[in-house]
């Protein structure tokens, strides 16, 4: 329901009346965001690497849909890297157009990016909307964003750092905007500029979850035992810690497959994991990011409810003041209408007539 309302606002072209739940990523450049959102989605499409990658946002809408019977064996074929008929993509600037092929979707994604950005690594506020039509997604929309950065490079102006966080704030500051954080395990999360940004807007971190990635990078003998456990950040839905595929894993083309594979076999084998390996990955967080959802989207629905109602309400009213409609648009009824007006036109020219004849008299 909330997909299909943001659709009808999108294609209406009105600013967006009602604010509905959405999970926006944030964190530092190449803290692996973008990592982050392709597993959860288990299909590679966006852009990732060192540097400035992700420029513009992307509103990703997954949407669960079931695969026909006719295509139940399609389901194998994407491990061979072939097209399946029950998974494709969407993007709003291309209507009706059905991407198969994810790696196209990639090179759309590049395409638009760099037509609003240009190739020297500007950014862009303006968003990138894409559905995803599979039987192996939840259904939550999902939005991919520019990192917070400090140093302009290329093309960027001065102010890079304030531009980018001015952007991340339009989407995490809505008070029902669910915020992914991302930080690398490897860095010190007392310097975490999602958390910082995040506690910004959240202070009492209801809507805030914490994903720690490239825990398998960190130095040997340590882990994010303490942070899980709430002893150095804490977070109130908590921290979930994941491995995405490192830029080795890009350039060889490490399937999403093998690498969700590594990623179980990491959490299950490591000394300081295997009892909480059940908490830990990228389908654990997966379906915690859909149950927060749901809730969320139970509890703010009343709400939505009533400002559509209201909203639906003053266009009535404003339809009412319009007069009859033109009901079935034969000649008759337009030749009735056209006389209507005449005779109301002539009816007012009399009185303002009348009334200025007796001014001069
Ligand atoms: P973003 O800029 O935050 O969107 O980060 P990307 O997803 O583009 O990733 C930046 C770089 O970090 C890429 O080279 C990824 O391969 C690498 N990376 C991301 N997550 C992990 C991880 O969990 N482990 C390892 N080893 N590398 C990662
Ligand atoms: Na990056
Ligand atoms: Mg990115």
């Amino acid at each position: 329901m909330i997909n299909k309302l943001q659709d009808a606002f999108a294609t209406v072209g009105v600013h967006n009346p009602v604010d509905l739940p959405q999970i926006a990523v944030i964190g530092s450049q190449s803290s692996g965001k973008s990592s982050v959102l392709e597993n959860i989605v288990g299909r590679d499409f966006l852009p990732r690497g060192t540097g400035i990658v992700t420029r513009r946002p992307l509103i990703l809408q997954l949407i669960n849909r079931p695969a026909s019977e006719e295509n139940k064996e399609e389901s194998d074929k994407q491990d061979e890297g072939k097209d399946n008929q029950n998974e494709w993509g969407e993007f709003l600037h291309l209507p009706g157009q059905k991407f198969y092929d994810f790696n196209k979707i990639r090179e759309e994604i590049v395409k638009d990016t760099e037509l609003k950005t240009g190739k020297n690594l500007g950014i862009s506020p303006q968003p990138i909307n894409l559905r995803i039509f599979s039987p192996n997604v939840l259904t939550l929309t999902l939005v991919d964003l520019p990192g917070l950065t400090k140093v302009p490079v290329g093309d960027q102006p001065k102010d890079i750092e304030k531009q980018i966080r001015d952007m991340l704030l339009k989407y995490i500051t809505k008070p029902n905007a669910i915020i992914l954080a991302v930080t690398a395990a490897n860095t010190d999360l007392a310097n975490s500029d999602g958390l910082k940004l995040a506690r910004d807007v959240d202070p009492e971190g209801l809507r805030t979850i914490g994903v720690l990635t490239k825990v398998d990078l960190m130095d040997q003998g340590t882990d994010v035992i303490d942070i899980l456990a709430g002893r150095v950040v804490p977070l109130r839905l908590g921290y979930v810690p994941v491995v995405n595929r490192g830029q080795r894993d890009i350039e060889s083309k490490k399937s999403i497959k093998r690498a969700l594979e590594y990623e179980s076999e990491y959490f299950e084998n490591h000394a300081a994991y295997k009892s909480k390996a059940q908490y830990c990955g990228t389908p654990f967080l997966a379906r915690k990011l859909n149950m927060i959802l749901m809730h969320h989207i139970r509890n703010t629905l009343p709400e939505i409810k009533a400002k559509i109602q209201a909203a639906l309400q003053k266009y009535q009213q404003e339809l009412l003041t319009l007069g009859d409609p033109l009901d079935d648009g034969s000649s008759a009824s337009r030749a009735n209408l056209v006389l209507n007006i005449i005779t109301e036109f002539c009816t007012e020219f009399r009185t303002i007539i009348d009334g200025n004849s007796n001014d001069l008299s």
